[in-house]
């Protein structure tokens, strides 16, 4: 059976700096959500799809005992370097499918992933497996994203294209990029108790986030220009539509919504 259902699209070395800028934005929230989930020093963490490792360090510094895994290797041993630069003893970063993520069963109080499970085909399949790594009483602490929230206020026609454009690529490839909003449902299915559901959706006049989903989106759609999806000139139209927009000082930009939950194993599993 074929195991690895990851979509994900935008891997390599010239991601780390999307990856910063997501820690940027969102790990403010993520901190409050974890503490909230019953995060204390001491606890036993995993981080699935860690990325570069922010939210698997700060755990670490924060005393507890961490572990970040991902399928990209490159950036696994990227995470090694920054733990060790920052001196992190209780801490390790493994190159694991989260499918078969090689924990032992019920091991974990404290199972997170952000913006994760809508790179998957399989997300309840995912959710299973980190249902079987925690302790009975443990809980998934999870942020993803809906990306259809993303929008340019006044309208950037330019913005609503490209952002239909990466929604079908993505159920083209079987995940659902907007699939935030569902994330309540896949962790029921996997056999949690939902406890808290909350999200928050970020807007910018300018700054440096602003043109986030510019970058990501034009990014990702090289790729479609490459497959023939869409033509060099429709793809330079887009970039140059979403760019006036970014550079407009009366214009809004959304970031996508992000969606937050707690959910938990049943004591008695
Ligand atoms: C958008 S990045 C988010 C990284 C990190 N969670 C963050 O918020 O900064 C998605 C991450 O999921 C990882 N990933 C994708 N499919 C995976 C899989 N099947 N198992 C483990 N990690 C996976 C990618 O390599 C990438 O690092």
């Amino acid at each position: 059976m074929v195991t690895v259902g990851d979509k994900y699209i935008l891997p390599g070395r010239g991601d780390h700096d999307r990856l910063r800028v997501i820690s940027e934005i969102h790990d403010g929230e993520t901190r409050k959500l974890l503490r909230q989930a019953g995060f204390i020093a001491g606890c036993r963490l995993v981080e699935f799809g860690c990325g570069l490792g922010y939210v698997t360090r700060w755990a670490a510094a924060e005393g507890a005992t961490a572990t970040g895994l991902d399928i990209n290797e490159e950036q696994i041993r990227a995470s090694q370097r920054l733990a060790e630069r920052a001196g992190l003893t209780t801490v390790d970063f493994r190159t694991a499918n989260i499918y078969e993520p090689g924990l032992d069963a019920e091991s974990l109080d404290i199972a997170y992933c952000r913006w994760l499970m809508v790179h998957l085909n399989r997300p309840v399949e995912a959710m299973r497996a980190i249902y079987r790594a925690l302790k009975p009483g443990g809980v998934m602490v999870c942020e993803e994203a809906d990306i259809s929230a993303v929008y340019a206020e006044p309208h950037s026609a330019a913005y609503e294209e490209m952002l239909d454009i990466g929604l079908r690529a993505g159920r083209a490839r079987g995940v659902e990029y907007d699939g935030g909003r569902r994330i309540h449902i896949w962790a029921k299915r996997a056999g949690f108790e939902v406890v808290h559901v909350a999200a928050y959706h970020p807007h910018y006049l300018n700054g440096p986030y602003k043109g986030f989903w510019n970058w990501t989106l034009r990014t990702a759609a090289r790729r479609l220009v490459e497959e023939g999806a869409i033509t060099q000139d429709r793809w330079n139209e887009l970039v140059a539509g979403m760019t006036a927009a970014d550079e407009s000082a009366d214009t809004v930009v959304a970031h996508c919504r992000m969606h937050q939950l707690i959910a938990r194993k049943g004591a008695n599993q």
